[in-house]
């Protein structure tokens, strides 16, 4: 069953601008991930899902892309990306490069041709609605704020923008537009990249009119056309980033037939401690009981149908251990339970940068913020009336920045990140969590996740087998179980801070504990604030 290697994998996610600066600029780059990668082979994982370095005005920090086919200079060289291909090759890391495929850069040629005149070749490469300046073509809104159009005087029309003004949506429906995307796929693949993480990707086969962005009509044709043309023709993995996917979408998308994707990156769990029906800037706790239901649905729905990502973090999500841990008194305990129970389940495992480090949220002034969606967002809810406490409570928990401070290599200067300034500021907490502290010392964070990464090679019923989820009703407990011919896996976590009696009768005879997050587990089913169980037993 288990034939595809990435079903294996656990891939390590890196945001270039933030992760090792090689010429003190203040910004990470190409060389800088070079250097780092003793580290990551260390760590254990398989592949790097490198966020975008392809040449970008960075008005959305490289998710605008202006040339597809080369390298960012503040980032680097193409052949610093080949350099790096190689040497991440040699310690069996692959690299996965971000596509961004439902919108440019307003700074590519294609755009810059595009708007010159309703005639120019390169015109139905974006999506244009006739108008008159200062009535929209409709109330779509931006991800980013603002109107979903833009008016350009030279064609007397608008564009349609998902996203920020200088992110034009390409016109999918347009097959020169396909083609295009598709040589350029086939380019990469050609410099041996090992795979694709496709932004967005569920927004492509947009139709405005009817107000569709998400899950258009034609969106899986394009996708198994895409596929057919480029990822079929090599070993790659493929992730779709959908924000909107179902288990029934996500058995589409990730069909093992491999007619589409690999797996999905799918955010229902992630989006949960949100009002319903609101933005995530919209606080609400998190509904514990809720989570495990839309795990338990994931995890038995897709088995044997499709793949999943797991994950709790990303360039665009807040901390986990600050979110649904606790970033004080038991941030290690409550990142390694985090962890453990993530990796316990069935899909393939993302590490986002310093997650491995338990690293955390910042709260910080808003002119330290740097991130287009923060500053909008407190723009446009400030004009609205918000009070700036409010806003500030939803900044610190939910703003992308979070995720992007630089990486903590050490108790040095800016963390040892850069020599320069850090173009965003270090989170002060990097002189007590740091790599360099954690990287030697097998009860770290850092020593848990490489724990994790190694299990997951060793017991395949990690990888297919079947889940159980126990305890549905529990308000403190999370536990399931997993189980194949030969094993059956049982993990057991405590998800908060108060100490509790798990109703579970005691694994005892043949369970062996595989991994915990306590010296100390002989406590019965007395689980410690956030303790966190993985047991064995031979069949
Ligand atoms: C999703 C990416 O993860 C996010 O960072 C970006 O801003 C949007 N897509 C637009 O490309």
């Amino acid at each position: 069953m288990n034939t595809k290697w990435w079903k294996s994998a656990v891939i390590y996610q890196i945001y270039p601008r933030s992760f090792a600066d090689s010429n003190g600029d203040g910004i990470g780059d190409l060389q800088g991930i070079i250097s780092k990668l003793d580290y990551l082979e260390d760590l254990g994982i398989d592949a790097v899902w490198l966020s975008p370095v392809c040449r970008s005005p960075q008005d959305d920090n490289g998710y605008d892309i202006s040339d597809y086919r080369d390298i960012d200079p503040m980032f680097g060289t193409l052949e610093d990306m080949e350099e790096l291909i190689r040497e991440a090759g040699k310690r069996n890391i692959r690299i996965i490069m971000d596509l961004v495929l439902n919108h440019s850069s307003d700074e590519h040629y294609w755009f810059q041709e595009a708007k010159k005149s309703r005639e120019n070749p390169y015109h139905d490469y974006y999506v244009w609605r006739d108008g008159v300046e200062g009535v929209l073509p409709n109330d779509m809104r931006a991800a980013f704020g603002g109107p979903a159009w833009e008016w350009v005087p030279e064609v007397q029309q608008y564009y349609f923008h998902q996203f920020s003004v200088k992110q034009p949506d390409l016109n999918w429906e347009n097959p020169k537009v396909r083609r295009e995307i598709y040589d350029m796929i086939n380019w990469w693949i050609q410099k041996g990249v090992g795979g694709f993480r496709l932004d967005v990707i569920d927004q492509i086969a947009k139709e405005p009119d009817h107000h569709i962005t998400g899950n258009g009509p034609r969106l899986h044709e394009f996708l198994r056309e895409m596929s057919r043309e480029t990822f079929q023709k090599a070993d790659l993995v493929t992730v779709g980033e959908t924000w909107g996917a179902t288990t029934e979408l996500a058995k589409l998308y990730s069909n093992p037939d491999g007619s589409e994707f690999s797996m999905v990156f799918q955010f229902e769990h992630i989006c949960l401690d949100q009002i319903a029906g609101k933005e995530k800037w919209d606080l609400a706790p998190l509904p514990f009981l809720k989570l495990k239901e839309v795990f338990a649905r994931w995890q038995t729905e897709l088995c044997g149908q499709g793949w999943n990502s797991l994950f709790w973090n990303n360039h665009d999500l807040p901390r986990i251990v600050s979110r649904w841990g606790n970033d004080g008194e038991y941030r290690v305990e409550s990142a390694k339970m985090l962890a453990i129970l993530l990796h316990g389940m069935q899909g393939t495992p993302y590490i986002y940068q310093g997650e491995e480090l338990g690293m955390t949220n910042v709260a910080y002034e808003i002119d330290q913020y740097q991130d287009i969606e923060t500053l909008n967002l407190y723009k446009e809810r400030l004009e609205k009336g918000y009070q700036k406490e409010d806003i500030m409570r939803s900044l610190h928990a939910k703003s992308r920045d979070n995720a992007r401070t630089p990486m903590q290599w050490s108790d040095a200067e800016n963390a040892g990140f850069t020599t320069g300034k850090p173009w965003l500021k270090v989170n002060p907490n990097y002189k007590e969590i740091n790599a360099a502290q954690q990287r030697g010392d097998a009860d770290s964070v850092f020593g848990c996740y490489k724990e994790l990464i190694r299990l997951r090679k060793e017991y395949p019923v990690l990888i297919d087998g079947t889940f159980q989820m126990l305890l549905r009703e529990d308000e403190n407990i999370f536990a399931y179980i997993r189980e194949d011919a030969d094993y059956q896996l049982l993990v057991i976590c405590n998800f908060y801070g108060q100490t509790v009696r798990c109703s579970l009768e005691e694994p005892g005879g043949s369970y062996q504990l595989l991994i915990s997050n306590y010296q100390e587990t002989n406590h019965g089913m007395i689980l410690q604030p956030y303790e966190a169980r993985m047991y064995l037993m031979r069949k």
